[in-house]
């Protein structure tokens, strides 16, 4: 009895020194994560603008030139360094001369793709471009190529970013823009092989040559162009718009939704979800990285130059619509789990910096796995809000690659995920950051950081007891990160991570 005890004591304390081990090469730098790979996306959808972002200079609720001020100041912390607008699907049926001049003699049209409300073009392009200046971000304007016309895009592109004398700069300034405005990146269309049109990849790829011939801009204020590609398991738009505009595009854009039941027709709750579907949420999410792979190995194959990007410029969970909701407005709770899935991806991304070099989750503000909720004059932060602050150092941060030790697999049934997933990279404030998911929903991990010294070092973490824990008007800020301690000794530094949990930590300076 007495031996059985001490060989259980033994086990017991085995198991606990059970660790994950990752060791960070410091002297082999990697790609640089381009800062657009924390972009944003906010389209005529819901109360994704209207509501949640834009009030009106006249609304009681405090607002700069119409936008709020509270969820303005709170999308400021996270650095966003570019925004997608007008959609998504929404772009294929947006005319941008009906979102100009006074905005009480503009066209009030029918939202036919989301929800059959009033669209009264309110939000414009000069509106738009208010947006993302308070914010500080880069702007990314998306095309009509579903209902419009080549010269339609051309023209929208000359009335933003020509400073001549004709008659569409002139247009702009009399609408109270003077100096051009900046497009960072500007997409001939969206889901080209859905929403957009139905297409086939070489007839997109055909019109998507024609549109882009006639997208002419001053040197200086040339876009990065966009060709709209493919989504989930299809590589042939990758495949045919690689080959067949290679020399008119930037690069080729990818959309990917995590949804955990994999079926659109009912997705799984966004809370109260059953212990299934966390795995299956976090196993969903984690095809991003064959997606990825798939889609840059034929870019590989057609682009070794690597001069194309892969533009993952949806995604995001989808859920089913919260009840009682308008079912066209993809409102959804947002929870612990959702703050995993945004760092799982952004693991992947920094995994593929080379080429994924812009990203959008979908979407910004009250839908799909959005940063801020809002209701009425409230807000929320949401936990994904959190998990993009805790990885505001990795924006234009330098990889550095790492090795895992010791990572178990989290199962469940048949199939399994990595029990941690890393990422390391040095900041441009020179320390180095390792950010880290416990994708276990009851196990607990400590995880030694080698490679790095045994520095100074801080770190925060996200977690909470309840897989579906998430943040409401009546109490605010249930999830939100908090310090946890790092132990540094014997070369290494040790984390203790609780079971479904982020962390970033920073390492010297
Ligand atoms: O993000 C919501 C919608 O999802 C977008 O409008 C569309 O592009 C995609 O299908």
């Amino acid at each position: 009895m007495k031996k059985t005890m001490i060989a259980l004591a033994m086990l017991t304390a085995g198991l606990a020194q059970a660790a994950t081990t990752v060791t960070v090469d410091t002297a082999k730098p990697g790609p640089v994560i381009n800062k657009d790979v924390y972009g944003q996306f906010a389209e005529h959808l819901g109360t994704g603008i209207y509501g949640g972002m834009w009030v009106g200079p006249k609304s009681k609720i405090p607002n700069t030139r119409g936008w709020r001020n509270d969820v303005i100041g709170a999308l400021k912390k996270l650095h966003v360094p570019l925004v997608r607008w007008p959609g998504g699907c929404f772009a294929d049926e947006y005319h941008w001369r009906e979102g100009i001049g006074p905005r009480n003699k503009r066209p009030v049209k029918i939202n036919t793709m989301w929800g059959g409300v009033d669209e009264d073009n309110a939000v414009g392009t000069h509106e738009f471009f208010d947006l993302v200046e308070q914010l500080g971000a880069d702007a990314y304007v998306n095309g009509n190529l579903g209902t419009g016309s080549p010269q339609e895009m051309a023209e929208w592109l000359e009335y933003m970013t020509s400073d001549n004398k004709s008659t569409l700069p002139e247009l702009r300034r009399k609408n109270g823009r003077d100096k051009p405005f900046k497009v960072a990146y500007f997409a001939v269309g969206n889901e080209a092989w859905g929403c957009g049109g139905n297409m086939k990849p070489d007839y997109y790829a055909n019109l998507y040559r024609q549109s882009a011939t006639f997208l002419k801009t001053p040197p200086a204020g040339r876009p990065k162009l966009v060709a709209s590609g493919g989504n989930d398991n299809d590589t042939t738009w990758t495949e045919e718009l690689s080959k067949s505009a290679k020399n008119m595009t930037d690069g080729i854009s990818f959309h990917y939704y995590t949804i955990p039941t994999g079926k659109w027709e009912v997705k799984g709750a966004a809370t109260g979800f059953p212990a299934n579907e966390w795995f299956s949420t976090l196993n969903a999410t984690m095809r991003m990285e064959d997606h990825i792979r798939n889609n840059v190995a034929v870019l590989d194959r057609n682009d070794p130059e690597k001069k194309l990007g892969f533009y993952v410029d949806e995604w995001g969970t989808w859920y089913d619509v919260e009840k009682g909701t308008n079912a066209g407005f993809l409102y959804q709770q947002n929870t612990l789990r959702d703050a995993v899935v945004a760092a799982l991806n952004f693991n992947i991304f920094h995994d593929h910096a080379d080429r994924v070099r812009m990203t959008n989750i979908a979407q910004m503000v009250n839908v799909l796995q959005a940063m801020v909720l809002t209701d009425n004059e409230k807000m929320l932060l949401t936990p994904t809000y959190h998990a993009y602050e805790m990885y505001v150092p990795f924006q234009g941060a330098t990889t550095l690659p790492l090795a895992l030790e010791g990572n178990r697999k989290y199962a469940s049934g048949d199939k399994s995920i990595a029990q941690v997933s890393a990422s390391a990279a040095r900041g441009k404030d020179g320390k180095v950051y390792v950010a880290l998911v416990n994708t276990h929903p009851s196990d607990a991990e400590e995880v030694n950081i080698a490679g790095v010294g045994d520095r100074k070092a801080s770190a925060r973490v996200l977690t909470a007891n309840e897989m579906d824990a998430h943040n409401t008007f009546a109490k605010p800020d249930a999830v939100k990160p908090a310090p946890i301690a790092v132990q540094a000794s014997g070369g290494k530094l040790t984390v203790k991570m609780p079971a479904k949990s982020v962390v970033v930590v920073a390492i010297g300076g």
